[in-house]
């Protein structure tokens, strides 16, 4: 599914739409963006048209991209949501490089999780992330999430091996980070 309008302070998510594919291509292009994904070789607007449209009628996930005033800057979701168990994965990419580090991914989060619980009605998150990705921990522990657990030597890349860790956020844990 697309997700609906959220208003942030800074960034609003939005559904992305058919003329944001060739960014998308652009970002899964450049090594820098994808140095801590998993993913690090580039989509054709062929493959990312069929990828919006299985995600437009997949109703185990909701994808937002991120918007700065008007400009595309990211994208986040929620994916392989599990509707019996109320479990789900996250995930966020911010595309445009000169945006980062100025708390757009900390907002992006705070926004997607206080959906997942108050309109999804989730009761527990996942996320994972390279052990050296410092601003992806930073803005998943200022919604609440903790380290659960690494796999090590999970991904190999840049001539070395890295560590992948695991975050879990439950809907109280969230609500007492909240306050
Ligand atoms: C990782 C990513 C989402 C972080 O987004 P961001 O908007 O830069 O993050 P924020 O600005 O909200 O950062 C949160 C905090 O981490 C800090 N930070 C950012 N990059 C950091 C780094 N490499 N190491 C340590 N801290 C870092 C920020 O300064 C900020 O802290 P502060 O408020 O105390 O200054 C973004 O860099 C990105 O999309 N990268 C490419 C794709 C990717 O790696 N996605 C995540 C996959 S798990």
């Amino acid at each position: 599914m697309l997700g609906p309008v959220l208003v942030g302070e800074r960034i609003t998510l939005a559904p992305a739409r058919p003329e944001h594919l060739p960014e998308f291509v652009r970002w899964f292009a450049d090594l820098e963006v994808t140095r801590f994904l998993l993913v690090r070789f580039p989509f054709s607007e062929k493959q990312e048209q069929e990828w919006y449209d299985s995600v437009a009628g997949d109703r185990t996930c909701v994808h937002w991209a991120i918007f700065r005033e008007e400009r595309l800057i990211g994208v986040t979701g929620i994916h392989q949501i599990d509707w019996i168990n109320r479990n789900a994965i996250t995930g966020t990419i911010l595309g445009v490089r000169d945006e980062w580090g100025k708390g757009f991914a900390t907002e992006a989060v705070r926004l997607r999780t206080q959906f997942a619980f108050q309109e999804l009605n989730l009761e527990r998150l996942e996320s994972q992330s390279f052990a050296e990705n410092g601003g992806m921990h930073k803005a998943l522990q200022r919604s609440g999430y903790r380290e659960i657990g690494r796999r090590s030597h999970a991904r190999f890349s840049e001539g070395s091996w890295h560590d992948i860790i695991l975050f879990e956020l439950l809907r109280d844990q969230w609500q007492a980070a909240a306050g």
